[in-house]
């Protein structure tokens, strides 16, 4: 792994404090930052660099899952200080010197990689600053890369935009669109689990998976995001994202190899596939909604920064399908919302009843107490790792009563496979140039021209958007959403 400065524009922010220190420090204690990095961290405030260091310190005790005080004053000697205005082109100037003081003191080569950990409105007024200030002429030899956080954009024009100007000074393979759910440990097992197994892949088609269900629910508001949050919902914030990433990584063909393109390559033809919404599937297969309060907890319209008229969605259950040979027929039901019951992250793919399991269960004499179950792959990527396999049985001592069993693999309570956070796989795989849990632009795009069809669709915001009590599951029309197909929600 080479040498590098990483530049760190919103080094005093949420992300970086709750994220990047505590996964880069994680990253350094396992020995596996390379042998000379600096940690250049920008921010707005002038703060004195002993002052600084002592914050990242409070923040990496508070946000990582321990540490060792001796590693930890070791790594934040590698963090340095500056004080910086995006749209001070100044500012860069000094940035530049700054860089290149580091790279001569430490003897390091000019690589560099600048991690935008701020609201997606400057990438690119930074971008700009960066060109225009000298900062990414560097030698033949050395390499420049660019980490930005999503939401890239609040629509697809904008997101367009932001990929022109970026293009304009990176190209491609030096742009790493960072989607954290792609860090996930069981988001990587996915391909493991498909591709490893005898068992799965020759199921994986509509053929033998009638529905897929992916939910990615929270417990907490919108906390201090409001502003934010006004402006892209759940939709934009989580399913034109994670939860799109989810669904293409589970549903591409099998990749022609294991390589960053391959895979991307079917990622982005199953984003592409997905069925554009028509006004009678904005009634059938979507929901929205918007929690309310209680004793507790306040309701969305009264959080801060929220219009107290606000109609933007905290909840989306939508059923999408796939116009591709593998999944015609099969629905990818895809949940997401805030203050829900519970939080959980899972996937969950309910194979079909087949005939041979319906023959057998019609032969049954006695079929009061037997179930008549279709079996379940459960893949569960937080706050529980694992994956489980329900399949039916016969009861001991009955006379072929069948019930319903689980084969259960959980990889969170096997201390020996304990999963590192997201963002310190997303970090070491920019650090070493791995593009493959980063989302290429016609991933983005493809997932903005879905997401931004439906806003245009769904005109009548306040017909569509359902109340619901904090938590709960959301509002009770996606139950029925699901009930009028004969189905249910499988994570509870
Ligand atoms: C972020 C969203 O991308 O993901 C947040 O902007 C959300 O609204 C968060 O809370 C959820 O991430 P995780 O890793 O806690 O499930």
């Amino acid at each position: 792994m080479k040498d590098c400065v990483i530049v760190l524009f919103g080094g005093t922010g949420n992300l970086a404090y709750k994220k990047l220190y505590p996964a880069l420090y994680k990253l350094y204690e396992r020995n596996l930052m390379p042998n000379k990095f600096v940690i250049l961290s920008l921010g707005r405030r002038n703060i004195e660099l002993v002052e600084f260091k002592n914050i990242v310190k409070l923040k990496i005790k508070q946000f990582s899952n321990g540490y060792n005080e001796k590693v930890l004053n070791g790594f934040v000697d590698f963090i340095k200080y500056q004080i910086l205005n995006f749209d001070k082109i100044n500012d860069y100037v000094i940035l530049k010197g700054r860089i290149d003081d580091c790279v001569c003191s430490e003897k390091m080569p000019q690589n560099r990689i600048f991690y935008l950990a701020t609201a997606p409105g400057y990438f690119e007024i930074i971008t700009n600053n960066l060109e225009l200030s000298g900062i990414l002429d560097i030698k033949k030899d050395a390499y420049k890369r660019i980490v930005i956080e999503k939401p890239f954009g609040k629509d697809l024009a904008e997101a367009k935009s932001i990929n022109k100007t970026l293009r304009k000074v990176f190209s491609e393979n030096e742009i790493y669109r960072t989607d954290h759910y792609l860090g996930k440990a069981m988001i990587q097992n996915i391909m493991v689990l498909r591709f490893s197994n005898a068992l799965f892949e020759p199921l994986w088609n509509s053929e033998c998976i009638d529905n897929v269900q992916i939910t990615v629910s929270e417990t907490i508001g919108v906390e201090e995001r409001g502003g934010y949050y006004e402006t892209s919902g759940a939709f934009r914030d989580m399913i034109q994202s994670h939860l799109i990433q989810i669904l293409a990584l589970f549903a591409m063909d099998v990749p022609n190899s294991l390589e960053t393109e391959d895979i991307r390559n079917e990622k982005v033809k199953v984003i592409k596939a997905m069925k554009f919404f028509t006004n009678k599937d904005i009634v059938d297969n979507l929901v929205l909604g918007q929690y309310e309060g209680n004793s507790d907890v306040k309701s969305y319209v009264d959080e801060s920064k929220v219009n107290p008229n606000s109609l933007t969605e905290t909840f989306v259950a939508i059923g999408i399908d796939i116009n591709n040979k593998r999944w015609k027929g099969t629905k990818f039901y895809l949940r997401t919302g805030k203050r829900l019951k519970k939080k959980i992250a899972e996937i969950v793919v309910e194979f079909k009843n087949t005939t041979v399991n319906k023959f057998y269960y019609d032969l049954l004499k006695n079929k009061d107490n037997a179930v008549n179950s279709a079996n379940l792959l459960r893949i569960k990527i937080q706050p529980e790792e694992g994956i489980s396999l329900s399949f039916n049985v016969k009861k001991p001592s009955t006379d072929n009563i069948i019930v319903q069993k689980e084969m259960d693999y959980c990889q969170s309570c096997d201390i020996d496979m304990k999963s590192p956070e997201a963002y310190e796989k997303l970090i070491i795989d920019a650090i070493s140039g791995d593009q493959s849990l980063y989302a290429r632009w016609d991933e983005v795009e493809a997932a903005w021209s879905f997401v931004d069809k439906i806003s245009k669709t769904c005109l009548d915001r306040s017909r569509l958007l359902k109340k619901y009590k904090s938590s709960t599951w959301g509002p009770k029309e996606a139950e029925l959403m699901m009930k009028k197909n004969d189905l249910k929600w499988w994570s509870k």
